[in-house]
């Protein structure tokens, strides 16, 4: 850790405005975690080490006050999203929603993980602009200190936009996510000498004065992925329980609309391909990367990649219908992007090109859209659409 982080409060760094974070902090997570193992008997699966570590109220990742988004790392951001990246984001993705809120017939957005809100603000000055009547744009964030960020940004919206922390019996309306899918815990597996453990976290002495320090330990599980893996080398990869219950959940209640979820991810076949023998968990802090979650608890975030395929099928199974499946370059071209760069000045259009780009996050990120009732024809897939792959 930096010594220059070791102090709470705001700071500049670099003529920026930098919100340090205290290392009693991450020190006083350690040991939340830590007590968690001790009361489960000195092991934790990774699914609940990572939800500590990115949610524990007041001490996690998301729920404390650190920059996290933004372009560059000299404003003490960790790393940037599309909403970011670009306002035509936001105005492109638009499109799609004014689509399918005329189509299902329904007057509601709602954005889970909103994060600073910038992906709010420009759908609604985008659906605004486009005389698109909204009755509401509900958030629904994990973080409690996200959403103070997003009240103020959205001041102008205060009359449309709610937050709420619970989802009602039933829902209706168009549901959008960005990057959200990849923040919700995963469990991890392990295959060694051609036999299967769940990875999970011990951590040395956890009731000792020391601050804990974590450690891997596997243990032996019926848990598989869900397709074989071929080979005999040893092989890590995750699963995404909590994800997939998600998205059930979200289908039950969908009684009418659709959603869009945004994400960088694969189809299982190329997830569980014998190469990716690693995994695909990644942490992120200052705009770098790094494999190794056990490490500065609470200071970065923990992701992982999403299994396109596991999103598809629980939503199929509790009732959704597959719209649509393609690359984000794909789904953005479909829903208008080239005439808005074209239309916009030099310094716009470049950051735009970094959202379509393949080797940024025109390829990598994927778009899946789910209906409830029967498929129509969104725009996004209009072309390039890959739901034959998942
Ligand atoms: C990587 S950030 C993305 C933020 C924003 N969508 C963007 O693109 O800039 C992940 C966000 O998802 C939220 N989140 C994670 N799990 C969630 C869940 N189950 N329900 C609602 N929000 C969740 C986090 O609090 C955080 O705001």
């Amino acid at each position: 850790m930096q010594a220059g982080w070791q102090k709470w409060g705001w700071t500049f760094r670099d003529n920026s405005l930098v919100m340090k974070i205290p290392h009693s902090l991450t020190s006083t997570l350690a040991r939340h975690i830590a007590k968690t193992i001790a009361d489960s008997k000195g092991w934790i699966g990774f699914d609940t080490f990572m939800a500590q570590a990115l949610y524990t109220p007041g001490l996690g990742y998301y729920a404390h006050d650190s920059t996290k988004f933004g372009a560059m790392p000299q404003a003490g951001s960790d790393f940037v999203t599309a909403p970011e990246m670009s306002r035509l984001f936001g105005q492109t993705l638009a499109a799609q929603v004014a689509q399918a809120l005329h189509v299902t017939q329904t007057h509601e957005v709602w954005e889970f993980g909103a994060g600073s809100g910038a992906l709010a603000l420009q759908l609604l000055d985008t659906l605004a602009a486009l005389g698109v009547p909204l009755q509401r744009y509900t958030i629904v964030d994990l973080s409690g200190s996200l959403r103070a960020r997003q009240q103020l940004k959205l001041e102008k919206y205060a009359a449309v936009v709610r937050w709420v922390s619970e989802l009602p019996d039933t829902m209706q309306g168009v549901v959008v996510g960005n990057e959200v899918l990849d923040a919700m815990p995963v469990k991890l597996l392990s295959r060694i000498k051609g036999e299967w453990f769940e990875r999970g976290v011990t951590c040395d002495s956890p009731l000792a004065d020391a601050e804990p320090e974590f450690y891997w330990q596997d243990r032996p599980t019926d848990l598989r992925p869900p397709v074989d893996v071929e080979g005999e080398h040893d092989y890590l990869t995750e699963i995404h329980q909590q994800g997939e219950s998600f998205i059930r959940t979200l289908a039950d209640k969908l009684t009418q609309g659709a959603a869009f979820f945004i994400d960088y991810g694969f189809p299982e076949n190329e997830y569980f391909h014998p190469q990716r023998h690693m995994g695909t968990v990644m942490c992120h802090f200052l705009h770098k990367s790094d494999p190794d979650p056990l490490t500065n608890v609470g200071l970065k975030d923990i992701t992982a990649h999403v299994n396109f395929t596991g999103i598809a099928l629980a939503a199929q199974e509790a009732g959704l219908e597959v719209l649509g499946y393609c690359t984000q370059a794909r789904f953005l071209f479909n829903c208008g992007l080239g005439p808005l760069m074209d239309a916009s000045e030099l310094a716009v259009r470049a950051m735009a090109q970094r959202l379509v780009m393949e080797h940024e996050m025109g390829e990598l990120f994927k778009v899946v859209g789910l209906t409830k009732g029967a498929p129509w024809d969104a725009i996004g897939f209009a072309q390039g659409d890959r739901t034959h792959t998942l």
